[in-house]
């Protein structure tokens, strides 16, 4: 009997959209399911970093798509970029030789305007001589050819990390997903998915009211205990190994909705144990082997915890309230599932008795995006805002000095402070590294 051989990197994927462990997800699957099978709906998907989107989308599109092309943005793109890199990404479809004689009129016309537009990309850089990134979007390029090219070649269109772009160029993008509702009506498969780490749908696409019956939004929660609880038992039994369950316990809590967290953690497991590929049936996992993972994890993240840490504590204006230090070291005192607004700004109050709520409201924003290390999120659901992953609200718990007294259980307790310790620790050894290298170089 042959058995398929499976290895750690590619069953735990902390970095990469999940395959082998993927798990639906229940709160989400039906929605995003009908939104992709409805001709003409454009969706918008958002949620917390690292919730899961990428991998969701992805997965979905390849059990219900026969293809798909996908943009990245970054800061700074302007939407004539976005369009030339899907333009771009077409070129298979319409090679010249590909049946191109014997295609029909609609094919045919098509083909002729793809290679226009091709032709006066190719003339506008070699003119220029310039890098793609500064090549001109020819006039014929308008939103409705590119909505019939991708439509005629059955590809829905994925745009990643849309939340990255201008205010202006969200509009732009809007209105062409107008445009692609009504060509939807010759192409039933033409579709945008626009993706973003926010927590609304209009953060991500500017759309206006008029488009709304026609736009999914779709919000992708953090992952459910059992879901995270799920992603460590399939990959365990594709690698052969059984995990204590109070081990499997230890990593849902720290994972706390991050299912990333989860992989990593898990695939540390694997290289604490010297898991080359899929073991004998029944190798345990247990408390020294988690321990071991745990303090690999520390290793690799204590520089970014701490650079998150600074961001959100830092104070840029010399106002009356250090407003980061004040907010996070409030956060520190309540359980990792956080607080509602009330409740927060009554514990602020406790030492700051007239710390306004404006700017409690505007901090909070800030503690979520990246200019502050994205160390808070806000649960929809609940209404709380908690720290965004376990490691983050325990080194602040340490550098804050506040006593985590409150914890629910003592080996959650105990971990924490590991955590917090070997942060420390490890930072301060970096630094100590740092400061040798530095005193090196110098006297050199
Ligand atoms: N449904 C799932 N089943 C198993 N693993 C998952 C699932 N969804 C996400 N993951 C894992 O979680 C991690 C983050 O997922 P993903 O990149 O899809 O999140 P994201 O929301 O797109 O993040 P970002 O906002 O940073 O782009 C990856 O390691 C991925 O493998
Ligand atoms: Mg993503």
């Amino acid at each position: 009997m042959s058995q398929v051989t499976y290895y750690p990197n590619e069953v735990f994927t902390p970095t990469l959209p999940a395959k082998l462990t993927f798990v639906e997800r229940a709160a989400v699957d039906d929605k995003l399911v009908r939104a992709l099978q409805t001709p003409g709906k454009q969706i918008v998907v958002f949620g917390h970093s690292g919730a899961g989107k990428t991998t969701l989308i992805n997965n979905k599109l390849e059990q219900i798509f026969e293809a798909h092309i996908t943009t990245r943005c970054i800061a700074g793109m302007t939407f004539e970029q976005i369009v030339l890199n899907a333009f771009d990404q077409l070129s298979p479809y319409y090679k010249k030789d590909v049946q191109f004689e014997k295609s029909s009129g609609r094919k045919a016309s098509l083909q002729s305007e793809y290679e226009i537009v091709k032709a006066g990309l190719e003339l506008s850089s070699s003119e220029k001589e310039s890098s793609t990134s500064s090549r001109m979007l020819p006039p014929q390029l308008t939103p409705q050819l590119l909505g019939a090219l991708m439509g005629d070649a059955k590809a829905c269109w994925l745009i990643e990390d849309f939340h990255k772009v201008g205010e202006s160029e969200k509009v732009k993008l809007a209105q062409t997903m107008k445009v692609f509702m009504d060509v939807a009506a010759s192409y039933p498969d033409l579709k945008v998915v626009a993706i973003g780490a926010v927590s609304t749908g209009r953060e991500v696409v500017k759309y206006d009211q008029e488009m709304s019956g026609r736009v999914a939004e779709i919000s992708v929660p953090l992952m459910a205990n059992e879901e995270l609880r799920l992603i460590i038992e399939k990959g365990a039994s594709l690698l052969g190994l059984t995990f204590d369950p109070s081990v499997e316990r230890q990593i849902v809590s720290l994972s706390n909705g991050l299912p990333a967290i989860c992989h990593q953690l898990c695939l540390n497991v694997c290289f604490a144990m010297n898991v080359i590929s899929t073991a004998m049936p029944g190798r345990a996992v247990g408390q020294a082997d988690l321990d071991a993972a745990i303090k690999m994890y520390i290793d690799d993240a204590s520089d970014t915890l701490k650079e998150r840490y600074d961001r959100a504590v830092r104070n840029r204006r010399q106002g009356r309230f250090d407003n980061g230090r004040i907010i996070v070291k409030a956060l520190c005192e309540f359980d990792q599932d956080g607080a509602a607004y009330g409740n927060l700004h009554k514990s602020i109050k406790r030492n700051n008795a007239d710390y306004p709520a404006g700017n409690l409201t505007q901090y909070l924003k800030e503690l979520q995006s990246p200019e502050r290390g994205e160390v808070v999120g806000l649960d929809i659901a609940s209404g709380k805002f908690y720290f965004s992953d376990p490691f983050i609200r325990a080194f602040c718990q340490a550098k804050l000095g506040v006593n985590p007294g409150q914890l629910r259980s003592t080996v959650w307790m105990k971990l924490i402070s590991d955590i917090a310790n070997m942060v420390e620790a490890t930072v301060e050894a970096n630094r100590k590294q740092e400061k040798q290298g530095s005193t090196k170089e110098g006297s050199e």
